[in-house]
């Protein structure tokens, strides 16, 4: 079963990759997502000075997905430019994700990825843990000034990591601004932001940072995903790619995504759980489901939503 895909005209060997997220921070992790069957290596959100991240407790396991508020712990942009070059050898898009902290800091970060061994840069507009920071993502006046002058400097395809959107004037606004600065791909979504998980036995949030709101992610979160991913595929058509994240733990997951429009998939939750094996396991589990439905490659089922009713 052909499950090899196109993100940005870049090839991938399957529909499953890591996402910016957990375990993608230090060389060792991004070697070890190298050598998995995950078919690119999506490098940690980065800024230009390292980062501890937030006080713990900062992540939680719970029973369908996770709670987060890292507060973009890493090791400063520098280090990924030099990784890129290590991680060359594997011969898998490597792909760089920048998390600015103003519009100079991603514009030179850009800058500095242009000339980088990265095969495409994905611009987070979404992370919802840093306090007194807004989501750049739900202000259009700003998306809009910061994709127009990234788009200036670019010189690799520029992809944007967006939060979950619920309004249709939300998603037509962020679409126009998609398309009028050449945004290469999409990334949907980052975890829902600023969510609240109470532990009843210690009378406590779960995770300590912004008295303990933080992001969503996993299963919780997968159909609010899937109709950020469907949404986008309606108004942006095929000309701009769509990575699907949130709440991918099976090829029947990474099914609905691909009916939904993605062109791919990032794992976050279901790979700090299970480790780089969920890559293999679930490209074969999608392979499979694909063989079954009489389907033959990624581009013949994507999108394919049937909505002709039975009753
Ligand atoms: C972090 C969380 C995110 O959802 C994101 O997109 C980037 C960084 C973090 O807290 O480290």
């Amino acid at each position: 079963m052909a499950i090899n895909t196109k993100i940005a005209g870049l090839h991938l060997d399957s529909y499953v990759i890591n996402a910016s997220g957990p375990c993608c921070t230090t060389l060792k992790e991004l070697v070890d997502i190298a050598e998995s069957e995950s078919s690119a290596i999506v490098m940690k959100s980065c800024t230009i000075l390292p980062r501890i991240g937030n006080p713990e407790p900062r992540y939680a396991r719970l029973p369908y997905g996770s709670i987060q508020s890292m507060g973009l712990p890493n090791l400063g942009y520098r280090e990924y430019v030099r990784f890129s070059s290590q991680l060359k050898r594997y011969k898998k898009p490597v792909i760089a994700s920048i998390a600015g902290l103003s519009i100079d800091e991603y514009v030179s970060m850009v800058e500095s990825f242009n000339k980088s061994d990265v095969d495409m840069i994905e611009v987070n507009l979404s992370c919802p843990n840093l306090e007194e920071k807004p989501i750049i993502g739900y202000d259009e006046i700003q998306a809009g000034r910061l994709l127009e002058i990234i788009s200036l400097s670019a010189e690799k395809p520029i992809g944007i990591k967006l939060p979950p959107y619920y309004d249709i004037i939300q998603y037509k606004k962020m679409a126009e601004i998609i398309i009028k600065h050449n945004i290469s791909f999409i990334t949907c979504i980052n975890s829902i932001p600023n969510t609240l998980v109470i532990d009843p036995d210690t009378d406590s949030p779960i995770i300590r940072p912004k008295n303990g709101l933080g992001g969503l992610c996993g299963g919780y979160i997968k159909p609010v995903a899937l109709a950020n991913v469907r949404t986008f595929y309606e108004l942006l058509g095929n000309e701009i790619s769509i990575f699907g994240v949130g709440g991918i733990s099976s090829g029947r997951d990474a099914f609905e995504f691909l009916l939904a429009g993605a062109d791919a998939v990032q794992v976050a939750t279901q790979f700090e759980k299970e480790g780089t094996g969920c890559f293999e396991r679930i490209n074969s589990e999608l392979g499979e489901i694909m063989h079954i439905k009489g389907y033959n490659s990624i581009s013949q089922t994507k999108g394919n939503l049937n909505y002709k009713w039975t009753v």
